[in-house]
């Protein structure tokens, strides 16, 4: 029986789960299983983008029959050769002799060397950026080689805004009825598996992946639909975040991973302790036994870590096999930028630290602790001194975070202004009504101050016209921005003054909540009524105590953080062609052009002041 699900009103995914597959190419354990992902788009034309794995073959047959509702099919886009995406398309084609067959010529290539049906025939080569209409939707087609392999294409249908991505953000786990990944907790439950999928599959070409996020960071892309794993239709950050650190070969946190290979428990036990001593300094700490976890787990661990720290015993006069293994796969795998320490051991002729050392020091930016721990047999009293050196070596990274220190260039007792964006705070457009005048601004300051009654806090410029308001009627709304949320959003509530202009001119439908104040429901995660009890005169500001009357939430999706606005929202500043010289506001990125900036600069754009502008 077909087991489809619906992606959007004219796409449907026709993949299968597999729970029953040992190991992902015959290397990785998946003991949550992987789905095969096949999408058939209904448009004027019917357009299935790759098929599956042999092992789910009848369950797809099923699918497409069903999706199809008794059309003809009259393109497959083969976008990844692979068996575990291209298996079923000989037989596909036995029943379906009318498709055509939309590929690069890669991908022909690769057909014909694994497949002996007529393609010649049937194929419609297409090239990087070529677009096919397939009635309402415009697929154009975008080649990223080495992701994972060198024919692969991604097809981008600019009408939906969806991304077909190929194994890019593929995900190892079946999918256990949802399809959506917000429909599950990714953070907690798959990104693991999201890493291991990426850094043991399309690990090692973190340049190529660069590539391809740089092609698709020029799309309007609002839905991802990989081969492998979940349907990203909101949140896109939280995945496209994850894979500009990886295919850089950035560490997501700091910490120390230890692997160690033990015959006897010797080795461990340096492990061990090493482990006790760095925890004592407040770091982080994961150890692996590589005899007992599986190589991509400790792969994938070691993408994540900021310092890798590798013990071994001596083993034929070599690296024991199972730390071996690791090690060169690591390499092969194209590990950089890292910290690394080595513990070795060897009961008459140690050589694995050394040997270790030589496989590592080949990688790009791997940078290896002088000393290494070397121990016969047994750690001894005497060596334990070894071991705090070590502890201590690595703790040095680990206290003075990239150039903290160096950079601090204020006297103790100064204020110092870069402390305070050292402050989290979120961003929210707050909104106020007076009379039939609607107005919101942008802030960053609200806090919960009590929970009973509930209690908040928001500090608002005096400059704001919504201030004014907030002071006359007692009564306002925040609307808490998620992640996501564009430019433009900021652009129209906290660029210019509510006084001159209708902040809400073509924002649609007026949603209001009990009070009467609009809210805005758009790239918004939470939105909270509040009734003024208090306000403090804070010079520039005024600080308002509000009980809170009504609160409800609209999305799952992270808040936006000051912080991740600077990062992802702000357009980067443009510096000034040529050798002129300029200064840039922090807040929206105007960048003011010549030698000096004047101290009653306000800038154009957002109104701030010339102290919140840095040269460039
Ligand atoms: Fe899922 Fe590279 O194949």
């Amino acid at each position: 029986m077909y087991c489809i699900k619906k992606v959007t009103d004219d796409l449907v995914w026709v993949g299968a789960n597999d729970r029953r597959l040992a190991f992902f190419e015959g290397v990785y354990s998946v003991p949550t299983g992987v789905s095969y992902n096949s999408y058939l788009l209904t448009d004027e034309k019917t357009v299935l983008f790759d098929t599956v794995d042999k092992a789910v073959r009848q369950r797809f047959l099923e699918n497409i029959e069903e999706a199809l509702k008794g059309r003809k099919l009259d393109y497959l886009v083969v976008q990844h050769v692979e068996p575990d995406h291209s298996a079923v398309i000989p037989e596909l084609i036995r029943q379906h002799p009318e498709i055509k067959i939309v590929c690069s010529a890669r991908v022909l290539q690769f057909i014909k060397q694994f497949y002996d049906f007529d393609i010649d025939s049937r194929v419609n080569l297409v090239e990087e950026n070529e677009t096919l209409n397939t009635g309402k939707h415009t697929l154009q087609f975008i080649m990223a080689p080495m992701v994972h392999w060198p024919e692969v294409m991604m097809t981008y249908d600019s009408t939906a805004k969806i991304l077909f991505s190929a194994d890019a953000f593929g995900c190892f786990g079946a999918l256990n009825g949802a399809l959506f990944a917000d429909e599950v907790d990714f953070a907690k439950d798959y990104m693991d598996e999201a890493r291991r999928y990426y850094s043991n599959i399309v690990g090692k070409y973190g340049t190529q992946v660069e590539s391809a996020l740089g092609k698709a960071s020029a799309l309007n892309i609002e839905t991802i639909c990989p081969l492998h794993g979940f349907v990203w239709r909101s949140n896109l950050s939280e995945i496209l975040s994850k894979y500009m650190l990886w295919s850089r070969y950035e560490p997501e946190e700091r910490g120390v991973m230890i692997a160690y290979a033990s015959v006897y428990g010797n080795t461990e036990n340096a492990a061990e302790i090493l482990a006790c001593r760095l925890r004592d300094k407040g770091i982080k700490t994961v150890i692996f036994d590589v005899s007992v976890t599986p190589a991509s787990e400790i792969v994938s661990a070691a993408f994540k870590w900021s310092h890798l720290v590798f013990a071994s015993t001596t083993y034929n006069a070599g690296i024991f096999v199972t730390m071996e293994a690791l090690i060169n796969d690591l390499a092969a795998h194209n590990i950089q930028n890292r910290r690394v320490a080595i513990i070795e051991n060897g009961s008459w002729a140690p050589t694995s630290g050394g040997l270790i050392r030589e496989i590592l020091g080949k990688c790009e930016k791997i940078n290896i602790l002088e000393n290494n721990v070397s121990i016969l047999s047994g750690l001894k009293q005497a060596q334990l001194s070894d071991i705090e050196a070590m502890a201590e070596a690595i703790g040095a990274d680990f206290a003075a975070p990239a150039g903290a220190a160096q950079n601090n260039q204020s006297a103790p007792n100064a204020v110092d202004p870069a402390a305070m964006f050292k402050l989290s705070y979120g961003l929210f457009v707050l909104t106020a009504r007076d009379g039939n005048k609607d107005n919101g601004c942008i802030i960053n300051t609200v806090m919960q101050l009590t929970a009973s009654p509930v209690k908040i806090t928001i500090g608002v410029n005096k400059a704001n016209y919504t201030h004014d308001m907030i002071l006359k009627t007692g009564k306002f709304n925040v609307s808490v921005l998620s992640e996501g949320v564009p430019f433009r959003v900021f652009q129209q509530f906290g660029f210019h003054s509510g006084k001159d202009t209708d902040k809400f001119a073509g924002s649609g439908e007026a949603l209001r909540t009990e009070n009467g104040i609009r809210y805005v429901s758009e790239w918004t995660n939470g939105v909270i009524s509040a009734e003024v009890k208090e306000s403090i005169d804070c010079g520039t500001h005024t600080l308002f105590i509000a009980e809170v009357n009504q609160a409800f939430s609209l999305s799952r999706d992270p808040s936006v953080t000051y912080q991740y606005y600077f990062d992802n929202i702000k357009p980067k500043p443009q510096p000034p062609k040529g050798n002129k010289k300029g200064f840039v506001c922090k807040i929206c990125g105007y960048v003011h052009e010549g030698d000096t900036l004047p101290d009653d600069f306000i800038c154009p754009l957002c109104k701030h002041g010339a102290g919140d502008f840095e040269p460039i």
